[in-house]
């Protein structure tokens, strides 16, 4: 049975009442009880974080690495682009990584357009405010089914 880690950082936790108009009215319990149905829909588990503490997210990337988590989805909020200690936690987990966003955060302020998680990640999904959960748990799944590594530079420029 696959074993799904979702992943939340800083100010997530209000959601439903932060700019909804960006990120949507759903609560952080509603995107994770979406993400908990798809998950349970396809035979999978799923456990979930939200942490306002970057370490706590760091030692549970860590722990992930051990305690049979098969992949990792993450929406790091700000730390997704700022935090090179997340990258180097989520460069050594060895399975998929998808990264997600409610937001579009190509279409925002110019600082949300980098991500330094990226490069470690297989995928991105964002913009697609809660739906986007289901999408980013059915993709971990697929590349599951497809036996990825998680290693993100495969496909990546030689
Ligand atoms: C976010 C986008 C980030 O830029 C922002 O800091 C968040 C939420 C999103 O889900 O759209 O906290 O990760």
């Amino acid at each position: 049975m696959a074993r799904i880690l979702l992943l939340h950082g800083p100010n997530l936790s209000q959601l439903g009442t932060r700019d909804p108009a960006v990120y949507g009215t759903a609560t952080l319990d509603e995107v994770v009880a979406d993400a908990r149905e798809e998950a349970e829909h396809a035979g999978a588990v799923l456990d979930h974080l939200q942490t306002e503490h970057e370490g706590v997210l760091l030692e549970r990337i860590h722990a992930a690495r051990t305690d049979g988590t098969d992949a990792v989805v993450v929406n790091a909020g700000a730390w997704t682009h700022t935090s090179f200690a997340l990258r180097d936690a989520l460069e050594l987990f060895d399975g998929p990584v998808v990264e997600l966003h409610l937001s579009n955060i190509h279409a925002r302020e110019s600082f949300r357009a980098t991500s330094v998680l990226s490069a470690v990640c297989d995928g991105l999904i964002c913009g697609f405010q809660r739906h986007g959960y289901p999408l980013a748990v059915r993709a971990a799944l697929a590349l599951l089914a497809d036996g990825d590594d998680g290693d993100a530079d495969d496909a990546g420029p030689a």
